[in-house]
């Protein structure tokens, strides 16, 4: 074990549907502090053997003032469990509200929805606002309001639509807050949450990049032993990062491929296996599988089906270099990167909550059918905290800052079937692209950027002479969560620039068009 105990002192996050829990559990984090988000129908054994030193009950778009919903369900409520564990307990929104309800206080909704930044006014001393001026400004995003505080409780904060803004029990160590301190436009609420965390809950700060490498280790190698363990990589920051904290913990027992799909962008290969030999002397076994794809893409138009097709031919080849490279059989681990919103999303998850997860996205994903146990260190934790790993373990800001990339690669960004011919177009323009963003600062500021391919041709004028060749578009979006997105509004300039480049370096296309879709309606690939 580490000398900091990285799960001794643990919020537990009960989720009540708001768009802003994983935002909560962040700065929980962020914090120092260890916590998991849960289902508000967890049992009471799960919520005493989680033992938590604090517990968050988050927003949510119910009503508690309507016992059950539209579909008849009754609405979510915290377990009783929650008040009688002698356990700090901070209610945020709906979480306010339901506690209030619940420990004989009244809510009503109010005909006026307050939405947005609003002035609060903190009344009297109240721990949770401990160092923070009586006046400042907080975002709310509610229908109802407590009306009548539970017995015991005082007013620790007033706004103008909503009397009772802040709640707190006399004695015990419940607080409720009308308003989101874990949104930034709440400009103190990274404090009150600190001051909840650190002073009522007393947890200490020692969830932090280096003390979870440390405990990674230590665990992966108690999990592994002197088995030998498999990794695919894929050139993305979860792989990357896990591969170099792999070897930190198994050194010599990792084994690392790479299939090379024809697939990937222009000089990826050589780019990623670059970056990591920088870092460290991985086993890595890069598999040239470029024909096998292309093959097995023929005639192939329907964006489901390329998918398909990509996958299985992803797993043959996985598994065939699998079996190759096996020293003695004793591969008996197959590394993945999955993460912890993975596993929130997941129906297996702790939560319960089994929102459905686009079958697509399972297509890098390996089938349980593989005769190998699962090794997965980063379940538990969110893409930043894996960028702060990946920076302590020495990887550089590109490779920690690089966009996401699909797993069937540049065969969802060219429309149809899939041609040799296109894809080298597709990854010039596509280099272009990327080159022109970082030129003009803007790479960082977008969340994805890439080119499209379209197999259809415009009339344009080369010289004096009219051409006939194809069209790519750009696109490029800005996204927290990658499940909406809102179309990048990259400066004329910068697209100018791209476009002029594109049209002048790349033969073969003579028109470059924009995409000005958000999603939804639009996802953010084109198939
Ligand atoms: P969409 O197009 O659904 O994309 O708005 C959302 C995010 O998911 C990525 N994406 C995929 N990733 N396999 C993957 O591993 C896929 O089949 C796939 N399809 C889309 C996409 O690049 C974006 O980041």
């Amino acid at each position: 074990m580490t000398s900091n105990n990285i799960h001794a002192d643990k919020i537990l996050i009960l989720d009540f549907g708001s768009q802003t829990t994983q935002l909560i559990a962040r700065r929980v984090r962020e914090l120092g502090v260890y916590c998991e988000i849960y289902n508000p129908d967890v049992s009471d054994q799960q919520i005493v053997d989680f033992n938590p030193k604090g517990i968050i009950l988050s927003g949510g778009p119910a009503s508690v003032t309507t016992y059950h919903n539209k579909s008849n369900e009754k609405v979510d409520t915290a377990p009783d469990i929650v008040f009688k564990l002698n356990c700090p307990v901070l209610g945020i929104c709906y979480g306010m509200q339901t506690m209030a309800m619940q420990l004989g206080g009244h809510v009503e909704s109010s005909g006026h929805r307050e939405f947005g930044d609003s002035p609060v006014e903190f009344t009297g001393h109240s721990a949770l606002f401990e160092s923070i001026e009586n006046n400042t400004n907080v975002w709310m995003s509610h229908g109802d309001k407590v009306t009548k505080l539970p017995s015991d409780f005082v007013i620790i904060g007033v706004s103008q639509n909503a009397p009772i803004a802040a709640m707190a029990h006399k004695s015990k160590p419940y607080y409720g807050l009308q308003f989101h301190p874990e949104v930034t436009h709440t400009k103190k609420g990274t404090m009150m949450l600190s001051n909840f965390i650190t002073k009522i809950c007393g947890c200490a700060s020692v969830w932090t990049a280096s003390n979870i490498i440390e405990d990674a280790v230590v665990a992966i190698r108690k999990q592994v032993g002197d088995e030998h363990v498999l990794l695919g990589l894929s050139g993305g920051v979860d792989s990357t990062v896990l591969a170099v904290l792999l070897q930190k913990a198994i050194g010599k027992n990792l084994f690392c491929v790479l299939v090379d799909n024809g697939l990937l962008r222009l000089n990826e290969v050589e780019q990623v296996t670059k970056n990591l030999k920088n870092i460290c002397n991985l086993n890595l076994t890069v598999i040239d599988a470029k024909q096998q794809f292309l093959q097995a893409l023929k005639n192939i138009n329907d964006p489901e089906q390329k998918r398909k097709v990509i996958g299985k031919v992803f797993i043959d080849v996985f598994v065939e270099a699998a079996n190759k490279i096996s020293i003695n059989n004793n591969i008996k681990w197959l590394a993945q990167g999955t993460i912890y919103p993975d596993v929130i999303e997941s129906a297996g998850s702790k939560t319960g909550k089994a929102s459905v997860i686009k079958s697509h996205h399972n297509v890098g994903g390996l089938p349980e059918k593989l005769p190998f146990k699962l090794l997965e260190p980063f379940k538990e934790l969110f893409k930043d905290e894996i960028r702060k790993i990946g920076a302590k373990l020495g990887l550089s800001h590109d490779v920690i800052y690089r966009h996401p990339f699909p797993g069937p690669g540049l065969a969802v960004r060219i429309l149809g079937e899939v041609k040799e011919q296109y894809l080298e177009i597709l990854k010039k323009a596509d280099q272009i692209f990327i080159e022109t963003l970082k030129e003009y600062d803007w790479y960082d500021k977008t969340s994805q950027a890439f080119v499209v391919f379209m197999p259809v041709k415009s009339v344009a004028v080369l010289g004096d002479a009219r051409s006939y060749e194809y069209v790519v578009a750009l696109r490029s979006v800005s996204t927290e969560d990658f499940m909406s997105a809102n179309w990048s509004q990259l400066p004329y300039e910068l697209l100018a620039k791209a476009s002029n480049r594109i049209t002048n370096e790349v033969p073969g296309i003579s028109r470059v068009v924009y995409d000005v879709s958000s999603k939804p309606p639009s996802t953010i690939e084109w198939e």
